[in-house]
C-alpha cells in the first residue's frame, strides 16, 4: 500500500521573469508527492523522470505516483550517482531511454536530484529533438538555491568543468524542503556556501540574517530553510532576469568559483564537493578583493568565520601556485589567457576584474596552509 503523501504547503513562490521563458519557483513542504503540484505543465503523452541511484530509492516512487494523473505514461532513467558521471556516456543514457521508449518532441523531462542530475537532464532536454520542456525538482540545498534556477545546463569535459552545455530554461522549479531531511551533513554545508555567496555580492542584510540564523539553518529548521531558499532564489532571479546569457552581470554569481573550480579539478572531481570548493574559493576571492584595495580585512575575516562555522573548509589545498594558475586559465571568464575574477567591489556589490598574476600568487600563497603540503 502506498503511504499517504503529506499535505502540501506552498510557502513561497518566486517568479523568474524572462519573457516567454518565464517560470516560477515553488518553495514548500509536501509538494513533490502531491498531484496538484504538477498541474498546468505542458501537456504530453509521456514524462521521463531522470534521477540517480541515491535519490531514486528515496523519492522517485512518490513523484511517479503524483505525475501519473497528468501523463499517459511516466518513464524513468536512473543514472549512477556522482560528479564523476557528469559526462557524455552518462548523458547518452538519457537519450537512449528517450529513444528506446519512443518519446516524442513534447515529452516533459523531470530532473529529480541535485545539481548533477539537474545539469545533465537540462542539457538532455536542450538537445533531444532540438529541445523539449523540463522541470527541475532539486533535492539538495545547493540545487534549490542555485543550480536548478536560471537555465545553465552542462556536462564536464576532462579538460574543464561544465565546458560543454547549453542555456535551456526549465518550465518550473519545485523545491520541496522535506527532501533536505535525508541530505548528508557535508552536502548540506556545501549548499550553505552558495547561500552565503549571495550576501557579499548582492545583499549585506541577507548576510546579517544568515549569521544570525546559522544555528537554525544547521538544525534544518523549516522556517529558516524556507526563508534562505526564498531569498537566494529571489536574488538569483533578479540577476538572471537582467542577464540570462551572462553577457555581464550574471558572472557575479560565480563569486569564489574561479579558485573553487581550480580546487575541484586540481584535486580530482569528487574529492572536495563543489560547494566546499566554492566556500574556500570565496575566502580566496575576498582576500584578492582586499589586496586590490576594494574591501577591508574585517570583511574578509567575517566571511571566513561564517564559511568555517557553516562547516566548510577555509584553508586551500596546496596544489602549487603554477598549477592553480594553469587551471584557472581554462575558466570561462578568462580572456586571451588573462585571469579574471569576480571580486567584491564594495560590501553587497560585485564585479569582474582582471588581476595581476603577482597578486593572485600572493593570495594562493597566503590561503594554502602547510598542513596540505
Ligand atoms: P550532487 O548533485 O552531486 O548531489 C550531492 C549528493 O547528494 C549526491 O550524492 C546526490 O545523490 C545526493 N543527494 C541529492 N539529494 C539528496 C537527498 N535529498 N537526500 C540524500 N542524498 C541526496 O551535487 P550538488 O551539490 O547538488 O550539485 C553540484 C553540481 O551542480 C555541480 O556539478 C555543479 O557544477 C552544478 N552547479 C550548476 C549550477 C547551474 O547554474 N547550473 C550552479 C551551481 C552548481
Ligand atoms: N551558478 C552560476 C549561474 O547560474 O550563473
Amino acid at each position: 500500500m502506498p503511504s499517504v503523501p503529506p499535505q502540501p504547503a506552498l510557502l513561497h513562490e518566486v517568479p523568474i521573469d524572462l519573457g516567454e521563458r518565464s517560470y516560477s519557483i515553488a518553495i514548500g513542504t509536501g509538494l513533490l508527492g502531491h498531484a496538484d503540484t504538477w498541474r498546468g505543465l505542458p501537456r504530453a503523452a509521456a514524462a521521463l523522470v531522470v534521477s540517480n541511484d541515491t535519490v531514486a530509492p528515496l523519492y522517485l516512487a512518490a513523484l511517479r505516483r503524483a505525475l501519473q494523473p497528468h501523463y499517459g505514461v511516466v518513464h524513468e532513467v536512473v543514472l549512477p550517482d556522482g560528479e564523476a558521471h557528469k559526462d557524455w556516456p552518462t548523458l547518452n543514457r538519457i537519450f537512449d531511454a528517450l529513444l528506446a521508449k519512443g518519446c516524442d518532441r513534447k515529452t516533459v523531462l523531470f530532473a529529480l536530484g541535485g545539481g548533477v542530475v539537474g545539469d545533465m537532464t537540462g542539457f538532455a532536454a536542450a538537445c533531444y529533438m532540438r529541445g523539449v520542456p523540463f522541470v527541475q525538482v532539486p533535492t539538495t540545498l545547493l540545487a534549490q538555491v542555485d543550480s536548478s534556477v536560471g537555465g545553465k545546463t552542462a556536462i564536464n569535459h576532462p579538460l574543464g568543468k561544465n565546458m560543454v552545455g547549453a542555456f535551456h530554461q526549465p518550465v518550473r522549479v519545485v523545491c520541496d524542503l522535506d527532501t533536505l531531511a535525508t541530505l548528508p551533513a557535508r552536502e548540506f554545508s556545501a549548499g550553505l556556501a552558495e547561500i552565503i555567496k549571495y550576501g557579499p555580492i548582492a545583499d549585506m542584510a541577507f548576510l546579517d540574517w544568515i549569521e544570525a540564523q546559522l544555528p537554525a539553518l544547521l538544525r534544518r529548521d523549516p522556517a529558516a530553510l524556507a526563508r534562505a531558499v526564498q531569498r537566494s532564489c529571489e536574488i538569483k532571479a533578479w540577476v538572471v532576469g537582467q542577464d540570462e546569457r551572462e553577457a555581464g552581470l550574471r558572472a557575479i554569481l560565480n563569486f569564489g568559483h574561479t579558485f573553487g573550480h581550480a580546487i575541484e579539478a586540481g584535486l580530482g572531481y569528487g574529492e572536495w564537493l563543489h560547494g566546499e570548493a566554492v566556500g574556500c574559493g570565496m575566502v580566496m576571492a575576498a582576500e584578492l578583493s582586499r589586496r586590490l584595495g576594494l574591501v577591508d580585512a574585517a570583511l574578509v575575516d567575517r566571511l571566513t568565520r561564517l564559511i568555517a562555522a557553516a562547516g566548510l573548509p577555509v584553508d586551500a589545498p596546496d596544489l602549487g601556485e603554477q598549477r592553480y594558475l594553469e587551471l584557472m586559465r581554462v575558466d570561462k571568464k578568462a580572456e586571451a589567457g588573462d585571469l579574471r575574477f569576480v571580486v567584491i567591489e564594495s560590501p553587497g556589490r560585485a564585479g569582474v576584474r582582471a588581476a595581476p598574476e603577482a597578486l593572485v600568487r600572493e593570495v594562493i600563497a597566503q590561503c594554502c596552509k602547510p598542513a596540505h603540503r
